[in-house]
């Protein structure tokens, strides 16, 4: 299975993203994910990407091309994927669709989360994860069983994004509408899209999803 999830920011890719691991045992690609690392760790691509990333500018198509063409090739991806914040202009989608023709491979399907923007500075604002497992919560939606302890590892260290600001949101919805939201036309257009109402709780967005993997 080999999968891309799309949506604003908040708008729950991350989250289903981290159960479809759970549930099919294929990686999440999130090109966010990489690239906080490649902040932490101050690679080259860190130093490009950090204050674009803070500021809630999109990284330069080059940079995440690259990366996603690599990581692509390693093993854990032989079984399928989901490519998560991925691609996210008209250039990396024309980039994916090369790269899988050239490995070989096809798309199954592109599951757009759609979510009313109102809701979206709440969604982003009130994130958290785990430091030590990066396992996904939310100050109201979504706590762990047990306060300030994380249900999957039981760390007791909780992190929040730079870029998690109601000001950013604004910059991030931007770059969405502009750069992103045309994908929506372009996989519709090639058969790949599947949409799912992302306004409803995280266990019935599951569902939906699940239903939609399970026709695939
Ligand atoms: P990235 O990390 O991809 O951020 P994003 O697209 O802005 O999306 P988010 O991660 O904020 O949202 P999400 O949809 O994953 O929501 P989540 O599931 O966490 O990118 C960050 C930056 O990196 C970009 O701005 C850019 O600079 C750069 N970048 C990355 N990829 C790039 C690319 N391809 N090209 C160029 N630049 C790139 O959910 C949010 C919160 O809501 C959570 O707390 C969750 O618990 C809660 N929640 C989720 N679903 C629900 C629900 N159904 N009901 C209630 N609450 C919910
Ligand atoms: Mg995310």
């Amino acid at each position: 299975m080999r999968l891309i999830l799309l949506g604003p920011p908040g708008a729950g890719k991350g989250t289903q993203a981290q159960r479809i691991v759970e549930k099919y045992g294929i990686p999440q690609l999130s090109t966010g994910d990489m690239l906080r690392a490649a902040v932490a760790a101050k690679t080259e691509v860190g130093l490009k990407a950090e204050a674009l990333m803070r500021d809630g500018k999109l990284v330069p198509d080059s940079v995440v091309n690259a990366i996603i063409s690599e990581r692509l090739d390693a093993d854990d991806c032989k079984g399928g994927f989901i490519l998560d914040g991925f691609p996210r202009t008209l250039i990396q989608a024309d980039a994916t669709e090369a790269m899988m023709k050239e490995k070989g491979i096809d798309l199954s399907a592109v599951i757009s989360i759609e979510v009313d923007d109102k809701i979206l500075a709440d969604r982003v604002s009130g994130r958290y994860t785990c430091a030590n497992c990066g396992a996904g919560y939310h100050d109201v939606n979504l706590k762990p069983k047990v306060e300030g302890v994380c249900d999957r590892c039981g760390s007791t260290h909780f992190k929040r994004r730079p870029d998690d600001t109601r000001e950013t949101v604004v910059t991030r919805l931007s770059a969405y509408y502009r750069e992103t939201s045309p994908l929506i036309g372009y996989y519709y257009a090639k058969g790949k899209l599947k949409t799912v109402d992302g306004m409803a709780d995280i266990d019935k967005v599951s569902a939906e999803v699940d239903r939609i993997l399970a026709g695939l």
